[in-house]
């Protein structure tokens, strides 16, 4: 393991203004973002669409720091034959791979899940590196119960999944790739902010437990957890000063500040609504490590719309991928306010 190596990855990943594009939808996945724009799931339009978000300019060079690839699109070319890795390092972006399996029904726990994919991993891990990752993704997948349910998550759930999760870490390490440790405290749900938080708590104090005694080395390592929020069902949904207010508390409850960076997932909020939510939390408080964005829908919900599958609207996707990767760019250093979105339209 070669921590310097490790380290300077892991702190490029969160420099200033920059976070990390999460294009690594499964194929099953990207299929149904897909039929939102009626348009066919094949090999070469998920080619397409991930080529065009790659040569878009000035946001890979400017504010995409890393982009998490599936296992497919590692091993992609764009349609003049360059490796869609080569986009990726021309723009001075680092290239990743999502090496988890999946969430599957986790034996004798219903409601609950258990990332698989550990299976092979060294091997797996080793031809990535080959291909150009020097970074992965590991998503673990933490359900909260309807109000009133305490049975979910159960203890069972957590401790498993982040087990798993700090496997995968020391594996990666290992491989000198730095793991990106996502245990996600999914959004569905009627349960309050509160609830929110002290299941968030709960994981990310059993994930660094976990990491502490698998051996893992903070230093070069990256947290991609969800913000503290209301359920998206809840009754009395809270407003973004309270979100940001708990979950840089609950952060700062359970994170060393040994960790290089936090980039947070978007977990089903609306795409403004995560780049204010950051936004918040960079503008308000003293840290001890960056905070930035590690979106999947919410930076690529409005290009997708824009582009349509289409090539004659190459140009306008792309726009609309500049945008908002401005937006969470300034949101990053804690720049950006709501009136902008018009502003730079
Ligand atoms: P979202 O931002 O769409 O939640 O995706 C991020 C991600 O990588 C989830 O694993």
């Amino acid at each position: 393991m070669d921590l310097d190596q490790l380290n300077e990855i892991a702190c490029a990943m969160v420099a200033p203004g920059k976070g990390i594009l999460a294009a690594d939808e499964s194929t099953g996945t990207i299929g149904k973002r897909f039929a939102s724009i009626n348009l066919d799931s094949t090999p070469d339009s998920r080619r397409d669409w991930r080529e065009m978000l790659f040569r878009t300019e000035p946001a890979m060079s400017d504010r995409i720091s890393g982009v998490i690839l599936y296992d497919e699109t590692i091993r992609q070319s764009a349609q003049d034959g360059t490796p869609l890795t080569k986009l990726i390092t021309d723009a001075g972006s680092i290239p990743g791979i999502k090496v988890d399996t999946g969430a599957k029904p986790l034996a004798g726990a219903e409601g609950e899940t258990i990332t698989e994919g550990l299976d092979g991993l060294r091997d797996r891990l080793a031809d990535y590196y080959e291909l150009g990752a020097r970074f992965a993704k590991w998503r673990a997948v933490i359900n909260i119960g309807a109000k009133g349910d305490e049975a979910v998550p159960s203890q069972y759930c957590i401790n498993t999944n982040m087990h798993a999760l700090a496997r995968y870490a020391a594996l990666c390490q290992e491989a000198n790739i730095v793991p990106i440790v996502e245990p996600e405290v999914i959004m569905d749900g009627d349960h309050s902010i509160e609830r929110c938080y002290e299941v968030t708590e709960f994981s990310l104090k059993t994930l660094y437990r976990e990491l502490f005694d698998q051996g893992v080395v903070l230093e070069g390592t990256i947290l991609k957890p969800n913000m503290v929020i209301s359920g998206t069902q809840a009754a009395d949904r809270a407003g973004p000063e309270e979100v940001a207010d708990m979950t840089v508390q609950c952060l700062a409850n359970c994170v060393p500040a040994a960790v290089p960076g936090i980039a947070f997932l978007s977990g089903g909020q609306s795409d403004e609504e995560a780049t204010h939510h950051l936004s918040l939390m960079n503008g308000s408080y003293d840290l001890p490590w960056p905070l930035t964005f590690s979106y999947g829908r919410a930076l690529q919900a409005a290009p997708l719309q824009v582009w349509g599958g289409k090539a004659e609207n190459v140009a306008a996707g792309q726009a609309a991928f500049n945008h908002r990767a401005k937006m969470n760019g300034l949101a990053a250093l804690g720049e950006y306010e709501p009136e902008m979105e018009k502003e730079f339209a």
